[in-house]
């Protein structure tokens, strides 16, 4: 599964599944892009990881719903690669409450940051995917965004969202031969779940089939698996990471 010479850009990859993935693309041989917005230390720390297994690695610090910050990126990007191949959109974050004292300023940060953040993202490198007549788009979304959450109804409408233009996006560039995928994780260990309190921790382990938490290398492994050329006849589809939490 060979990624040699292949260029990534992973979205919010200083930490968490980001960070796992990037670091799995760069042990394939790719070099590796990561976005950060607030964690330089975590970021310089994932380059200096994917510089010592002998690939390039750059770190760009940018808030992905904000068009502007997403132009800078890409122009840092054109400096210093010839081309992106594969856009993993995996920057994310959540503000939950219940329904009824959601606040419209969780609404829209989550909107613009996991829906809005895929669409300015995507858009900044799909005409030279296009051009190239290659590339592999892969969106992390969520089972939330398949089967919801109580606490959640601004996130899981971002990542159903993010499966809707998953499709849509896959069924207009397929015959282009860039495919569009997502990866709908359950529940995994990052900083994101991490401040969940225990009994809710405890209550949704006893929801997972396989009485367990994923790890974000789980994520990881689909990733790179999408990205690779043995996935070249896949597009349009959400595949679950989440040990039978929704079936
Ligand atoms: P995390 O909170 O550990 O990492 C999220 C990353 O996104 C951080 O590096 C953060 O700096 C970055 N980010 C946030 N806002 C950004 C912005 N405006 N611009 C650029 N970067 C930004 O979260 P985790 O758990 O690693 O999640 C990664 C993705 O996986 C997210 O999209 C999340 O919704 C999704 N996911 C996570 C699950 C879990 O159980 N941890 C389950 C299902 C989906």
């Amino acid at each position: 599964m060979s990624l040699i010479e292949k260029t990534v850009l992973v979205t919010g990859g200083s930490r968490g599944i980001g960070r796992s993935i990037a670091l799995l693309f760069a042990k394939e041989g790719a070099n590796v892009i990561i976005n950060y917005t607030k964690d330089e230390e975590g970021a310089t720390d994932v380059i200096k990881e994917i510089e010592s297994l002998g690939v390039k690695g750059l770190a760009i610090k940018a808030n992905i719903s904000k068009a502007e910050e997403v132009d800078k990126m890409i122009d840092e990007i054109k400096e210093n690669f010839d081309r992106v191949d594969i856009l993993i959109n995996n920057a994310g974050i959540t503000k939950d409450g219940l329904f009824i004292g959601m606040k419209e300023r969780d609404w829209d940060k989550v909107m613009e940051v996991n829906l809005k953040g895929v669409f300015l993202c995507t858009k900044a490198v799909i005409r030279k995917m296009i051009k190239q007549k290659h590339g592999k788009i892969i969106n992390i979304s969520s089972i939330v965004g398949i089967i919801g959450n109580p606490g959640q109804v601004n996130y899981s409408a971002s990542k159903a969202g993010v499966i809707g233009f998953t499709k849509s996006l896959a069924r207009e560039v397929a015959s282009r031969n860039i495919t569009v995928n997502a990866i709908a994780p359950g529940f995994i260990e990052t900083d994101m779940t991490k401040i969940l309190p225990e009994d809710v921790k405890r209550n949704m382990v006893e929801t997972i089939p396989m009485k367990k938490y994923g790890k974000p290398e789980d994520v990881a492994n689909l990733a790179v698996f999408l990205s690779s050329d043995k996935a070249d006849y896949i597009t349009g589809q959400v595949i679950h990471v989440d040990g039978g939490m929704a079936m």
